[in-house]
């Protein structure tokens, strides 16, 4: 029942980091289209949605690790499941660049670079796109 519930965990917070790089991506490329830079009430909501990525991929590692340790006895399950880890590594360590960015240029009252958000944007959807194919795999 416990494990049932640590599963919903982590499903749960799947749905909130999806919902933040798809929601944070749009309201982005609608103002780089534009070619203007969010104002500042979206640009607290940009910064919160960072937050609440931030927060889901540690809750999805804290979930996971529970998860593995007691469905599998470990972390050496499978080369897809190896896969999926370091894509969630480098995802959890992206996210904690981009907020750490975020949270510097909000301080120093400059726009997030464009460059940057474009590419962590870009990489972060690939890395989740490699997760959940990796999981799927992983899990069959
Ligand atoms: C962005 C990060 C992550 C995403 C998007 C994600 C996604 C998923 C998905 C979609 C499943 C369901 C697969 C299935 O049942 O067929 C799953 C299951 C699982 N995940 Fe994750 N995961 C993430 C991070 C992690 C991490 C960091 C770990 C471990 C350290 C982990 C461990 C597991 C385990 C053990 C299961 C299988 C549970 C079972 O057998 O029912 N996950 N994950």
């Amino acid at each position: 029942m416990t494990l049932v519930f640590v599963k919903f965990v982590h499903y749960l917070a799947i749905v909130f980091s999806g919902g933040v790089l798809v929601g944070g991506g749009v309201i982005q490329s609608v103002y780089t289209k534009a070619n203007q830079v969010p104002d500042s009430i979206t640009a607290k909501i940009l910064k919160l949605l960072g937050y609440i990525g931030l927060i889901s991929l540690v809750i999805l590692w804290i979930s996971g690790i529970i998860l593995s340790i007691n469905l599998y006895g470990g972390f050496i399950i499978n080369s897809a499941f190896t896969i999926k880890i370091v894509a969630a590594g480098l995802l959890l360590g992206l996210s904690a660049f981009i907020n750490f960015h975020v949270f510097n240029s909000s301080k120093n009252n400059i726009p997030p670079n464009k460059t940057i958000m474009k590419i962590a944007t870009m990489s972060g959807r690939g890395l989740l796109l490699i997760i959940l194919i990796t999981a799927a795999i992983a899990f069959s």
